[in-house]
């Protein structure tokens, strides 16, 4: 059944994003592909506000790929990593990590935490080992945004390199990777950007990939030290990519960085969520967290109290109802959380029409 996705991914693609699927076929070992594997490698450096210092790569795969290829590459043997864990994408970063040995500071302030910096700078000072932090930028399981510029000027403080999972976030907040002091970071086509799943990128300081040696990674296909080395000398990636997908990646960064320009997609998000949030607190919803913690794409937020249904029947009554949301999760979900996301094209005037059938279905 079609539905309007107001989940955090897949999204609502573009019109021009959907139609650049239909491109004729080329091959990945073609001029042609090199010039647009070379194009979306300038485009995503821009999504990330990265001067020359930094260099991308592409991944075929979702979020994970990308966050796989750069935790099972840069660790050497004997390295540590700190990594701040406030949810369940913080749990995944963990998962990676612990699947490929690392030895993992697990720092964890509880769900939808901020992190004590004091406490951070502890575990840092006493833990030479480190070589890096990570952290998630937006936390979509809470729609938290974390302290990301006050975790980089730790890091650099402490002479620790800095990754950070922006899945859920190129797009959607404002990223500054030289401001945030961020050497490493992830996303994928098929969030903020309003591209299809699986179309990966990572986005990184030049100096660090050239030194991640091919050998030092764990993971064949997830190779960091690959994917730089086979896109510097040859434009190319490392394995066979999702080529198709390319012209869609192109067109959705054309899109974001041209057409609507980085900081009106940023406002055209924060501009629904207030409608959609608004909306929601005018029929009485609560919210997990105060509006200046969320996001710009994802609303985290409860069934009323007495309210007969469960989540789960009230996610199933909007599907059928044409809008796609997710059911919180973990413990949210016992607690009748539910997420609204507004990633991808979705305009004011959707949230609004959204907002009129979820009040029909909570109080008929
Ligand atoms: C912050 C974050 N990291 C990682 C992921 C995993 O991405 P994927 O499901 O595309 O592998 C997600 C997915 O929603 C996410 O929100």
């Amino acid at each position: 059944m079609k539905t309007m996705l107001f989940s955090p991914g897949p999204v609502m693609v573009e019109e021009p994003v959907r139609q650049s699927l239909l491109h004729y076929d080329i091959c990945h070992r073609s001029a042609e592909f090199e010039e647009l594997f070379v194009d979306i490698q300038a485009k995503v450096l821009r999504l990330f506000n990265a001067d020359d210092s930094y260099y991308s790569v592409i991944v075929s795969g979702s979020g994970t790929s990308a966050n796989e290829t750069c935790l099972s590459s840069v660790f050497a043997e004997g390295d540590e990593a700190l990594l701040i864990n406030n949810g369940v994408f913080g749990d995944r970063l963990l998962e990676i990590l612990t699947k490929y040995n690392v030895p993992t500071h697990n720092y964890q302030p509880g769900w939808a935490n901020d992190p004590d910096l004091a406490e951070v700078e502890e575990i840092l000072k006493n833990n030479p080992k480190i070589t890096f932090v990570c952290m998630v930028f937006h936390e979509t399981s809470t729609s938290m945004i974390n302290p990301v510029n006050a975790i980089g000027k730790l890091a650099k403080k402490y002479g620790k390199y800095y990754f950070v999972d922006c899945v859920s976030a190129a797009g959607g907040q404002h990223i500054d990777v030289v401001e945030n002091g961020i050497d490493l970071c992830t996303s994928v086509g098929g969030k903020c950007l309003g591209c299809y799943p699986g179309s990966a990128y990572i986005c990184g300081k030049e100096e660090l990939m050239a030194k991640t040696a091919p050998a030092q990674g764990k993971n064949v296909y997830l190779n960091l030290g690959k994917h730089y080395q086979i896109a510097k000398s040859s434009h190319q990636t490392p394995n066979t990519p999702n080529v198709n997908l390319f012209w869609p990646l192109q067109a959705a960064l054309d899109w974001a960085l041209e057409k609507e320009t980085l900081a009106g997609r940023v406002d055209r998000y924060k501009e629904c969520a207030k409608i959609l949030r608004d909306g929601m607190r005018e029929m009485g919803l609560k919210f997990l967290l105060p509006d200046e913690k969320m996001s710009n794409t994802v609303t985290s937020v409860f069934l009323p109290e007495g309210c007969k249904m469960k989540v789960d029947e009230f996610v199933t009554a909007l599907e059928k109802a044409g809008y796609t949301v997710y059911p919180g999760k973990g413990k949210y979900l016992e607690m009748n959380m539910f997420q609204v996301a507004n990633m991808g094209a979705i305009y004011p005037e959707d949230c609004k029409k959204f907002l009129a059938v979820m009040k029909e279905i909570i109080f008929g």
